[in-house]
């Protein structure tokens, strides 16, 4: 399995809505949307508004990467705004349980994310409700940054896990992502790729489509 979801947080904010279109026409699988709240990230990106207004305009399956404290506080926000998926971070609730079960009854996919520094066995109580587990591959808060490859180390080591467990949930990786690197990540294990700067700098639908060709599913 390969799917791509490129990362709004690197788009042109003015002209949001004609480059969500260009993604999903290129073939794009899902769209990631960076929700950070200044306090469990530094950084601030947005919220429900915008979530709800690229909603009207587009089908594709919205990703929810809540970089947010406590997330549990918010999930019917979320929701109601359009989320298709909903991924919180374990480091930021105090009842990670709690919290993927609300995502759950609320009918989305749930996905649980592990900073760099977070080791795997803080899925174990939570595991066999996951949809899928997002590796991050850099310090989450901002995009354009360097693929930390210990982080790789931890796909593999998740994907072994997996394996034994016979674990359904997809493995997601998130920063750094590139052509360069697109390959290496794939084969520790991964299969939803997450990608800013490499899909929306430059032409975005010849990024979309060198994407699919170097993970070999290009039509
Ligand atoms: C970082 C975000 C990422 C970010 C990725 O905290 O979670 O989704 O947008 O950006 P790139 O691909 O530029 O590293
Ligand atoms: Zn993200």
């Amino acid at each position: 399995m390969f799917k791509l979801a490129p990362s709004i947080l690197a788009a042109d904010f003015m002209k949001l809505g004609e480059q969500i279109q260009q993604v999903e026409e290129a073939g794009a699988d899902e769209l990631h949307i960076d929700v950070m709240d200044g306090v469990f990230v530094p950084s601030i990106s947005f919220g429900m508004p915008v979530i709800s207004s690229i909603r009207k305009g587009s089908r594709m399956f919205f990703d929810v990467h809540l970089m947010i404290t406590e997330p549990i506080r918010y999930i019917d926000e979320f929701v109601k705004a359009g989320a298709d998926g909903i991924t919180v971070h374990a480091e930021a609730c105090s009842d990670l349980a709690e919290t993927v079960k609300k995502v759950k009854e609320a009918g989305l996919r749930v996905g649980v994310s592990i900073k760099p520094a977070t080791p795997i066995t803080v899925l174990e109580e939570v595991e066999p409700y996951l949809d899928r587990v997002l590796v991050m591959t850099v310090e989450p808060g901002f995009g354009g940054q360097k693929l930390m490859p210990e982080c790789v180390e931890k796909v593999k080591e998740l994907a072994a896990h997996r394996k034994l467990v016979s674990g359904t949930y997809d493995i997601q990786v998130d920063g750094g992502i590139g052509l360069s690197n697109l390959r290496e990540v794939m084969e520790a294990g991964a299969e939803v790729f997450v990608a800013g700067t490499a899909v929306f700098r430059g032409d975005i639908a010849q990024n979309v489509r060198a994407f699919k060709e170097e993970a070999g599913v290009a039509d």
